[in-house]
């Protein structure tokens, strides 16, 4: 507990304790808030009830602090919703396989608070949704059986802007936006939040709040794809974006860098946008820009592909029966979630083409039982016989903590996507 010793009487509650739902229960308890979290997960409460966390990039000393505090518990039983004064809701809002927004999670979890929760208990929806979700989908939820809003409960949207493995930006020092159906509402969350948060970015109407995640992510996604396509513009033209970029981004005004790669992984960044996509069709509007960007975004683990094969080529070699290794399988650097990651489907291409493949992910030992694929396996170790015997490695995550320059000394073709090896002259780097 940072600002005070004391805790404080009202008991807060999370739903989803994954990567960000826990780290914002941890925000709660250094807070002081007696908190409760749920999860359907029935290993994630055992983990968390033996003093076990299973987020890896949370400091060591958070997570003591956070068990020694005695403000925490975990459970799968929602009846206790009714112990809880305020609920963050924080459980998946995936797309399902027609790219429609799957709402499930967030409706079972309004359904538990429905039927749970305390009198004048407070609801804030975490998850990113399309605008218009918490007024047309939760609110009907709960009110269910005659509660009225601002009467028997308080309902709002926050978005979670949580940036898994960002040493710099955490959760506390991210500003928080609120938007409430109502301003009552949205004063309720504020009043508890601002004890929790450094700088509270309060806005009209939960829409709002809504949309403003929503840019966010299309933000990024849009931007990415923009320097994706020029990295392939300027590799035929011999220039490298990399240098361009940084290049680019001494002026001090007007430019903000990306950084093109392998294609969009994670949970956020290539689903959030077709959230919006779903419902500006219901007004009759096409969202051109995602629809662009989610095509560049996802034609990149081809266009690797194909730089691997022109590599392979140059040695006389085709991807049939190659060995190939995939250094990094996790979306993003020194973390350790594969959703979505482009390394997953990099890999299917490659055994769809015929090649050997193994992986090797310090923070991902094994590929298994995951949404997007039917994958089973396990990381290799990096040797230097190990690369010796591939017929080419591919980087698709930079993270830190390896050896790249062994890398290229020991292995006969390196394909960079992220520009790992920049400091690294040698005729057997190859940039996708
Ligand atoms: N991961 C990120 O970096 C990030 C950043 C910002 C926003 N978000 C958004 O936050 C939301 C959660 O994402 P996440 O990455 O934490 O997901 P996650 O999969 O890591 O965690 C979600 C948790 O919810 C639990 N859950 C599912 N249904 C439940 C239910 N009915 N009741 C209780 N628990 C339930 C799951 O077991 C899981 O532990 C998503 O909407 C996501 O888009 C994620």
């Amino acid at each position: 507990m940072e600002d005070s010793k004391e805790i404080r009487e009202k008991v807060l509650g999370i739903i989803g304790l994954g990567y960000v739902g826990l780290p914002l229960a941890m925000e709660f308890v250094r807070a002081g808030y007696k908190t409760i979290g749920f999860d359907i997960d029935v290993k994630k409460i055992d983990k968390l009830s033996n003093g076990e966390i299973y987020l890896k990039h949370i400091q060591e000393e958070r997570v003591k602090d956070f068990f020694n505090s005695g403000l925490f518990a975990a459970t799968t039983d929602f009846l206790r919703l009714n112990e809880v004064d305020l609920v963050s809701i924080c459980v998946p809002t995936p797309l399902d396989k027609y790219r429609q927004p799957d709402l499930s999670f967030v409706e079972n979890s309004a359904r538990a608070v429905a039927e749970n929760f305390k009198q004048g208990a407070i609801v804030v929806l975490e998850s990113t949704v399309y605008p218009g979700t918490t007024r047309e989908v939760l609110l009907p939820i709960l009110e269910t059986g005659g509660n009225k809003l601002d009467m028997e409960f308080y309902l709002a949207f926050s978005p979670e802007r949580e940036d898994p493995g960002n040493e710099k930006f955490t959760t506390k020092n991210i500003p928080k936006v609120v938007g409430g159906l109502t301003k009552q509402s949205r004063r309720k969350v504020v009043e508890i939040y601002k004890t929790i948060f450094d700088e509270i970015v309060e806005v009209s109407s939960a829409e709002v709040a809504e949309a403003t995640k929503i840019l966010e992510n299309t933000y990024r996604s849009v931007n990415i794809a923009l320097v994706n396509e020029l990295k392939i513009i300027f590799d035929k033209m011999g220039i490298n974006v990399w240098e361009v970029i940084e290049a680019a981004k001494t002026k001090p005004f007007g430019f903000t860098p990306f950084y093109p790669g392998p294609g969009l992984g994670g949970h956020c960044i290539p689903i959030d946008p077709f959230y919006l996509s779903w419902k500006a069709r219901k007004f009759g509007v096409n969202t051109r820009f995602i629809e662009l960007a989610g095509e560049i975004n996802t034609m990149m683990p081809e266009y690797v592909i194909m730089k691997t094969i022109s590599a392979l080529n140059r040695k006389k070699k085709s991807l049939k029966d190659s060995k190939i290794l995939v250094i990094g399988i996790a979306y993003k650097r020194n973390i350790d979630d594969s959703r979505e990651s482009p390394g997953i489907k990099i890999i299917e291409l490659l055994q769809e083409g015929g090649a050997e493949v193994s992986y090797y992910d310090p923070h991902i030992p094994q590929i298994y039982d995951m949404r997007q694929t039917d994958l089973v396996m396990s990381s290799v170790k990096l040797t230097e016989e190990l690369l010796k015997e591939q017929d080419a490695v591919i980087i698709v995550t930079a993270h830190s903590n390896i050896d790249y320059k062994n890398i290229v000394d020991n292995s006969s073709v390196v394909i960079d996507t992220r520009n790992a090896l920049s400091g690294i002259k040698s005729s057997k780097i190859f940039r996708a």
